[in-house]
């Protein structure tokens, strides 16, 4: 497991997301970024691509002049959606392939990771449960959300996993793939 996709969805945790590539990138791993539109308006597109020295996708025109998103899907060894927003999980518990992120979480056969990051009432709300539990139905890993403090002001559990936990979770991912 080289090759990790790593898509960025609209929360503040998406800050946390341009350390956790470089992270990847220092550990080896080959790491092009997806960026939702939303995404884009909390971190740019240059700072991957500074980190990574990889392309950073933005949307599916782009994709498309490049090597097309099944092929971008096919590339991946691991989908890792950090942040995974509310409606990034709406979109994809749903099948709704509506915009790049989405559909490349339909058109992946590989393993899938979300990594929630959201205030705690959003986290408890039922229809963001409801979402999490369709997504594990359908063979998503979830990592976290953990309890501390959140943007938002609010304590409790919504966080986003440090970068150091993430990074001990994909090195343990990578060896139980490579035993599987
Ligand atoms: C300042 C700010 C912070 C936000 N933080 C979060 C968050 O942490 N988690 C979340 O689920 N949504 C958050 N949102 C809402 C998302 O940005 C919004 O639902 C967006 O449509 C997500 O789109 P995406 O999932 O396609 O990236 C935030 C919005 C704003 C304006």
């Amino acid at each position: 497991m080289r090759n990790i996709l790593l898509g960025v969805s609209g929360g503040i945790g998406a800050c946390k997301s341009v350390l956790f590539a470089s992270a990847l990138k220092k550990a080896g791993f080959c790491v092009q970024v997806i960026l939702s539109e939303a995404a884009q308006k909390f971190v740019t597109p240059l700072s991957f691509q500074a980190l990574t020295h990889e392309r950073v996708w933005q949307d599916f025109d782009q994709v498309e002049s490049a090597m097309g998103h099944i092929e971008l899907a096919r590339w991946a060894d691991l989908l890792l959606i950090a942040p995974s927003t509310a409606h990034t999980f709406a979109k994809c518990a749903h099948g709704h392939g509506s915009d790049l992120l989405s559909c490349l979480y339909l058109a992946t056969t590989s393993p899938v990771v979300m990594v929630p990051a959201m205030n705690p009432s959003m986290w408890q709300h039922p229809a963001v449960q409801r979402n999490h539990a369709l997504l594990q139905q359908d063979g998503v890993h979830f990592w976290g959300p953990v309890e501390g403090s959140l943007a938002c002001g609010e304590q409790g559990l919504g966080r986003m996993m440090e970068i150091e936990d993430l990074l001990k979770k994909v090195q343990a991912f990578k060896g139980a793939y490579a035993s599987a």
